[in-house]
């Protein structure tokens, strides 16, 4: 057999290379590159490398009937919202996440639905037992459920068992990076045998109409760890999401063959396993700190769904050459455009300050819509002015610092009346798009200089503000120039 030229394989992107290097071009990395046998992979069909014969191996019971639908409800509402409906028959998922964050906690009780809702589903473990498995369905009070279950890392045995009876409707492989094929001769975690038993998985879901959810590892850096290659073979790519100190767990949809990818599914881990939070904002809302300043809440659309959220400024002054910017849950770039706007529109002055900026929750944050809020949280963290409480903010901000309006507004006004707050900032041109009475107030603004000069009232002849409000927060033209 004629050694393939390309040997040496990256474990970080799947690049190969016919020598050794230290550094991978395609992706950057250094000392990632592995020997690596990749000839099996390509040119050498299953069958004759297989060694050995397939074994079978029992899966606990049985469950009854099969149905026949395209899509497939988890019974877990915020679930399916983000898979765009329910799993499609065939598709393949891949579900990526900080270890400990709750996958294997979230696939356990979304296959224990199904099992119990009648579906014949499995769940395969690479990295824990079967009775480790057994004893998170039970303290998850999902015991009874018709799951069938092993510990198995052999995608040979796998294909083989689960292609024995009735098709299965989803098939959990927990996790991608624990599977070994003898097709290659890689170790198992190397992407070589990532990519060779994905794609066996995947050609079994394929062809049988089984939906197939495959967790995968994330690196420190936030990639699916590996097999980056495997992103481009499924059909969706979910991430899960959270701050390890927090309860809150976000699942969002990075790539979906099938359905939005704007849409968010939320959910709080609790001693009995993951619960669904079908109103976001009370949750993102419920720990407010009311009546600091530099606080605003944003009223938001995550994909077709409002959702308020707090955004938190800290405006301090600093003692570097150059200040720092520090951004969690929204685009930094998108920061350093709004502070560029109040400084070259407003004549807020904020670089002698660091800035930090956080969005409540550990919600990430892509519309444009919550420039107004962060401006209004700076301004209010900078003059030391607390805002409303019961304000919430939204509007998209200008390089030229007029306000422009966002999408959506009567269901942000809407959620907002809905959780009680009583009035709103937002463009002024939205004026159009509100239905009717909202039963807020509603202050719109034209240009930041209106804001930024009514956040700098409020904080005038307040005790312990910040150093000189006046000069930093006052609008240019009203500004004393000092020498
Ligand atoms: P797990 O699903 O094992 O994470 P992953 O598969 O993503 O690595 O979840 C592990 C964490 O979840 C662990 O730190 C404990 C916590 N947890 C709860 O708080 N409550 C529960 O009911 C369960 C099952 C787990
Ligand atoms: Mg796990």
């Amino acid at each position: 057999m004629a050694k393939s030229a390309l040997s040496f394989v990256c474990q970080n992107c799947g690049a190969a290379y016919n020598r050794w290097q230290g550094k991978c071009d395609a992706c950057g990395e250094w000392n990632t590159l592995a020997e690596e046998d990749t000839t099996g992979a390509t040119t050498m069909p299953a069958g004759i490398r297989s060694r050995r014969k397939s074994r079978l191996f029992t899966l606990e019971t049985l469950a009854g009937k099969t149905q026949d639908a395209p899509r497939l409800s988890s019974g877990m509402a915020e679930l399916d919202r983000v898979t765009g409906g329910g799993f499609v028959r065939g598709s393949v998922l891949l579900v990526g996440g900080d270890p400990g964050i709750g996958k294997s906690t979230l696939l356990t009780q979304a296959t224990s639905l199904l099992a119990r809702a009648g579906h014949r589903a499995v769940y395969i473990s690479g990295e824990e037992a079967v009775a480790q498995v057994r004893l998170r369905a039970e303290r998850l009070g999902l015991a009874d459920a018709p799951v069938q279950l092993a510990a198995e890392t052999s995608v040979e045995d796998i294909v083989a068992t689960l292609s024995e009876g009735a098709v299965p409707r989803l098939v959990v492989i927990d996790s991608i990076q624990t599977m070994w094929t003898d097709t290659v001769e890689s170790a198992p975690g190397t992407v070589t045998q990532v990519r060779a038993s994905a794609q066996a998985l995947i050609r079994f879901a394929k062809t049988s109409g089984a939906a197939l959810i495959l967790v995968g590892h994330v690196t420190k850096d936030g990639q699916i760890a590996g097999p980056r290659v495997v992103e481009h073979m499924v059909d969706a790519v979910l991430s899960f999401e959270g701050e390890g100190s927090q309860q809150f767990r976000i699942l969002r949809a990075v790539k979906n063959r099938f359905g939005p990818t704007d849409e968010i599914g939320v959910f709080e881990m609790t001693g009995l396993g993951l619960r669904e939070v079908s109103n976001p904002s009370e949750l993102f809302l419920s720990e407010r700190d009311l009546g600091s300043p530099g606080t605003a809440v944003f009223a938001g659309i995550e994909g077709t769904r409002p959702v308020l959220v707090e955004l938190q400024a800290l405006v301090a002054p600093t003692s570097l050459g150059t200040p720092r910017r520090a951004v969690v849950g929204w685009d930094s770039n998108r920061l350093s455009m709004v502070l560029a706007v109040l400084e070259a529109h407003c004549g807020v002055r904020l670089s002698g300050y660091d800035v930090y900026f956080n969005v409540a929750g550990g919600l990430r944050i892509n519309e444009p819509a919550a420039d107004l809020a962060a401006a209004a949280a700076l301004v209010s963290s900078l003059t030391n002015a607390q805002l409303p409480t019961d304000a919430v903010y939204f509007g998209e901000i200008s390089l030229s610092g007029a306000v422009r309006p966002v999408a959506q507004t009567s269901a942000r006004l809407k959620e907002a009346a809905k959780l009680g707050f009583g009035r709103a900032v937002l463009p002024e041109s939205a004026r159009g798009d509100i239905g009717g009475d909202t039963g807020l107030t509603l202050n719109t603004v034209a240009g930041l200089t209106t804001l930024v000069a009514e956040i700098a009232a409020r904080g005038q002849g307040r005790p312990g503000k910040a150093p000189d409000p006046e000069k930093n927060a006052t609008p240019a033209r009203f500004r004393r120039q000092d020498g």
